[in-house]
Formats: C-alpha cells, structure tokens, sequence
C-alpha cells in the first residue's frame, strides 16, 4: 500500500520512521516533510492544508491511507472532504472528522463534552462579550478560594499553542480577559474559557480509536519551557520521557474507567465520527487524572519517544481503526524507557536565525535522531525551524536513556544551538 503522512515535524519524522517499516508500506510519501521525512520516504511539495493538492497527489499516486499529523488539516476538515468526494471516500484518513477535532479546536466544545460524560476536568465558564460580567463575576468567585490559585484564561480556538494565559492578579486577570475578548488572539478569542487552577504533575496518554475499540498507547511526559526548571516562555515542547513514573498501574487504570472509555463513549453516544488519535492532557491533582485538554492528534515531542516504545506494526494498527477492528490487532509495547531532547535555534521561541548548517549527524551513536525543523541546502543540512532535532534513546532505566540522548546531544551542533539540560531528571 502507498501510505501519504501530513506535516512536516519531529513528530511526522518519527510517524515516518515507524510507517516505513512496515512490510504493508510500498512508498511512503510526506507532505511537505523535511530532511529527516525524506530519508525514510519521499517529500512532496504540497501544504498538509492544501486539500485539492492533497486530492490529485492521493488520486494520481495510488495512496491507500492517509495519516493526518498535525490538527490544522483536521479542524479544517480533511476527513470530511475525502468523505464528501466520490472519488476519495473509499480511502481512509487517519483522524476524526471535523466535528471531533473540535475536541482540540475548540475549548468550550471539549469543557462542554467532557461535562456531559463527566469526564473530570477544572471548573470553567465560557465568555463573549454578552456574558463578560460574568466573567469578571466568575473571576471573582475563584479569587474568593483560600488557595490563592492564579487565573487561567483561555482563548477558544486554535492560538499556535499560545492561547493560554495563567495570570497572578486578579486585576490583571480581568484586563486579560477584556483584551482576549476584543481580539488580542484574533477570532480564537472570541470566545475565553476561564478555568479553575489545578495543581499537579502533567503528563500525556495516547489513544488509538477506530471509534468503538481503542488501545491506549505508552504514556509521556514532556517539558514545554524554554528554560531550566521549567521556567521562561511556553515552547512546543524541548523533551521528553516515557514511561512516567508516576502514571503506575493503579493511576492508568483511573484514566482508562474514568477518561478514556468516556470520551470513547461519549463520542459513540454523540455519533461523531473519530478514528485515528487522541491525545489527552492530564493533570494528577491528589492522585486523581484530570484532564487538561484534548488534542485530535498525536504530541510533539511525544511521538518521538511514544513511536520507539511501541513494537508492533504501525500500518497493521492504522488499518484496523480505518476498517474498525482494531479489537482484533495486538499492541506490543517495548519495556525500556525512550527520552527525547530538543535541539532548538537561539532565541526560540521568540525570533531566531534559519539556514545554519548542522554537523555531528553522520557521528550520533545510540540514538535515533528525528528531524523538527530541517531542510536540505547544497548538500547540507540546515536549520529550518526554532525547534531543529529531537534525539531519542532507549535505556532500560530513564536515567540511562538520558544519559545517550546529553551525549549526542553536545555531538550534533549548529550555532546557536540550545537545550535544555534537565529534562527528565525528576524522574532520573
Ligand atoms: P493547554 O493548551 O490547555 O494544554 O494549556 C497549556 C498549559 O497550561 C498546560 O499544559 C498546563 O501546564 C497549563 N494549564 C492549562 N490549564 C490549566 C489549569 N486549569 N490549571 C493549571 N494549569 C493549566
Ligand atoms: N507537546 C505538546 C503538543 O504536542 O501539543
């Protein structure tokens, strides 16, 4: 089979390097990709949301499965179009369809599904402008609570992953609240959710559905700033681990009873159709999963350490949720531990320089090396991307794992190059 993957991420490279292992996979394709994608497979020059070019690369091509990486293609509705088109709908898309990634496209969608199947999530009130005394109202009450939590505010739509805004002062908070409202996040903040603080450890559970069955994927944990004890600005993510030590038998198994089969139900119960991955935020507050967010797709960088965890064959997976019997196929898991560190450009994630040569790849050892933000350049390897390589590692310990991933990490270099040099230690 010709399978077409979209994006062009660390998380497409490592979706990538376990497609083409497949004995299924005739010629893997990766629109657009970048210079890891095109060591495993072929790039084509085509935007994941270009769904007409999208349409004539899958007819011409022969592709008999597509897998939608990121969520854009998917609150677009790439599902949808290639059900609504004669020609397409017989070829499977590995993702929900518009309505379920509203699970990720829209806050107030997701708090609201989630209190209708009463999946354990914070307090929340959603605001417009026809409801901002309310608000103001709701921020209030929260200020009220002995804790002291700060406030969380958040815009509706997607915001590239800086929509959240988690704000001391009260004072500041309703400032904030009127400045999302009036645009400061575009259309995305038209609509704010204002939830209650959690306190807790985060980590990440991956679940494949077909939309009757699911498996639940290896669990991660990544770390989203910039700097050094999880400080500075919000970044795509510079790490990961799994497994999470924390997550143990007795807390996944809360996640499963009282998360996961929900949300599969709840999704049945409300005819949406989803079939490929949900990736669900949580926070562990008291011992207790609650959930943070939804995601309607795979993490980055999470892929890069969930995909080396996982032993069984990908494409097997992917077509039992394309043709619902995924119940039949088998999930075979790798007990060692895989981490990831994030090799970003200097100043990320603010501005940064693009076009830097790399060198050191041809020397890694010991560890599988996933391409972010790449591109070939007169035979050269350059930096295409604030977030540049992710180095992954297996260890049958995390602290073992780590240790291989720091080591290449000094070995590959670019100017400017930054990590952070912490990741995992917690659990190290
Ligand atoms: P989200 O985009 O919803 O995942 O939010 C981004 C980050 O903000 C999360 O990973 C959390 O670290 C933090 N966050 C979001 N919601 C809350 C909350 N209710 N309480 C505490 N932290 C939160
Ligand atoms: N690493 C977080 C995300 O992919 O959304």
């Amino acid at each position: 089979m010709n399978i077409l993957l979209l994006g062009s991420g660390g998380r497409e490279h490592a979706l990538a390097w376990k497609l083409a292992q497949s004995v299924q996979t005739d010629y893997l394709f990766i629109a657009p990709g970048n210079a890891g994608t095109a060591t495993v497979g072929t790039n084509v020059a085509i935007a994941a949301t270009d769904f007409d070019a999208v349409k004539n690369f899958t007819l011409t091509n022969d592709i008999g499965m597509v897998v939608v990486g990121p969520e854009d293609p998917l609150v677009q509705g790439i599902y949808d179009f290639f059900k609504a088109d004669d020609a397409l709908k017989a070829i499977p898309v590995i993702g929900p369809s518009k309505t379920g990634a509203q699970l990720e496209g829209s806050k107030d969608f997701a708090k609201a599904f989630m209190m209708r199947h009463k999946i354990p999530t914070a307090r929340y009130l959603s605001v417009t402008q026809a409801n901002l005394s309310e608000g103001i109202d709701f921020l209030r009450l929260l200020s009220k609570a002995e804790t002291k939590a700060p406030y969380v505010l958040k815009a509706d739509g997607l915001a590239a992953g800086k929509g959240v805004l988690i704000i001391n002062d009260l004072d500041e908070a309703i400032r904030e609240l009127q400045a999302m409202l009036d645009g400061r996040f575009g259309k995305a903040s038209e609509t704010v959710v204002i939830e209650e603080f959690l306190s807790g450890i985060e980590c990440s559970v991956f679940v494949l559905t077909d939309g009757t069955s699911y498996k639940i994927l290896p669990e991660a944990k990544d770390y989203k700033r910039i700097g050094v004890g999880d400080t500075g600005l919000n970044t795509g993510g510079m790490g990961a681990v799994s497994p999470v030590p924390f997550a143990d038998k007795a807390f996944m198994k809360k996640v499963e009873e009282r998360i996961v089969i929900p949300t599969i139900e709840g999704l049945k119960k409300e005819n949406i159709e989803y079939k490929g991955f949900i990736f669900v935020g949580l926070i562990r507050v008291d011992e207790e999963p609650m959930v943070i967010e939804y995601n309607c797709r795979m993490g980055d960088p999470e892929t890069e350490v969930v995909m080396p965890r996982i032993r069984s064959d990908l494409v097997d997976l992917l077509q039992g949720v394309a043709h619902g019997n995924l119940a039949e196929k088998d999930l075979q898991t790798d007990p060692r531990a895989v981490t990831t560190v994030m090799l970003v450009s200097g100043g990320y994630p603010g501005d940064y320089a693009k076009g830097k040569n790399i060198t050191g790849l041809d020397k890694v050892k010991n560890s599988l090396i996933f391409h972010a933000g790449t591109a070939e350049k007169d035979n050269q390897i350059v930096t295409n991307g604030g977030r540049v390589i992710a180095i992954s590692s297996y260890g049958y310990t995390i602290q073992e794992a780590l240790n291989q991933s720091f080591a290449n990490a000094e070995i590959i270099d670019f100017e400017d190059k930054y990590y952070r040099k912490d990741i995992g230690i917690e659990f190290s």
